[in-house]
């Protein structure tokens, strides 16, 4: 219906009352809350991004940055907000990622990340952790603008879904991270940059480094910057029946 209608909008243009003015720009505000892809929601406008499945194919794990590439607060604080919109159980929204920006950091990071280029020489360094307890840490926040009814059903079931279950709880954020990461990852490749997740790395020592509070875990890192070599070719994917299980193993 909305694509017709703007195909019409399109395809015969005139010189629109004050009224019909009105009319369109309400509905432009309409769409614009169903698709809220713009200045009204996000702080800066989208990029030209590239096609899903062309950044799904196209994203590796690239191991050389460019040391001398810098991202624009612009395009780093985008990255956040599309990270932000990724799922999370409940909408806890309980990941919470470190941006390493101090370069005497990141060459301790290094020194415990088996020596990794990418953690010095890549334009952002990424650590997502996430916040164990968040469930219990002021839960009516992740419901604020939901109706009244909606809030009094969910507020109370994630203390029962979560209440006593640490294994649980832990699952839940390294569901969380790896959406996020994922998210990011695919959002950098649209806007032409690469990244590379990475776990290779003393995760204690790391923790240290960043003063990692003792309810928060780390999931893994993410490299994210300007490639000067490519990834190599893919190492190998398994054949779709070894992945795909038809209903029951
Ligand atoms: C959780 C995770 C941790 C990884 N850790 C590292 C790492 O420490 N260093 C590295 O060079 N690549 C790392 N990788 C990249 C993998 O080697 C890579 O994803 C895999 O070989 C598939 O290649 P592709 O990502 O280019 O498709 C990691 C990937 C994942 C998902």
């Amino acid at each position: 219906m909305d694509i017709f209608f703007h195909l019409f909008l399109f395809l015969f243009p005139h010189n629109f009352s004050g009224t019909e003015t009105n009319k369109i720009i309400a509905h432009f505000k309409i769409i614009n809350k169903q698709f809220p892809f713009d200045s009204d929601f996000l702080s800066i406008p989208v990029y030209n991004t590239m096609d899903t499945h062309a950044a799904i194919t196209e994203r590796r794990s690239v191991k050389h940055f460019d040391p001398n590439h810098a991202l624009t607060d612009e395009e780093t604080n985008k990255i956040f907000e599309l990270a932000m919109l990724s799922p999370t159980a409940f909408n806890i929204q309980h990941w919470r990622i470190v941006n390493v920006t101090d370069k005497a950091l990141r060459q301790s990071i290094k020194e415990v990340a088996w020596n990794q280029a990418q953690v010095t020489d890549a334009s952002l360094l990424l650590i997502l952790t996430a916040d164990l307890k968040a469930w219990e840490k002021e839960p009516q926040r992740y419901w604020k603008e939901a109706p009244q009814g909606v809030q009094d059903f969910m507020v109370p079931a994630i203390h029962q879904y979560y209440d006593g279950k640490d294994q649980v709880q832990r699952d839940e954020t390294m569901r969380s991270m790896g959406i996020v990461g994922q998210t990011i990852m695919l959002a950098v490749k649209a806007m032409g940059y690469d990244s590379c997740p990475m776990d290779g790395f003393d995760y204690d020592a790391v923790g240290k480094l960043i003063s990692l509070p003792d309810d928060h875990v780390i999931g893994y890192m993410l490299a994210i910057g300007k490639a000067t070599e490519p990834a190599r070719p893919r190492a190998g994917q398994l054949p779709m029946d070894d992945i795909v299980v038809q209903n029951t193993f």
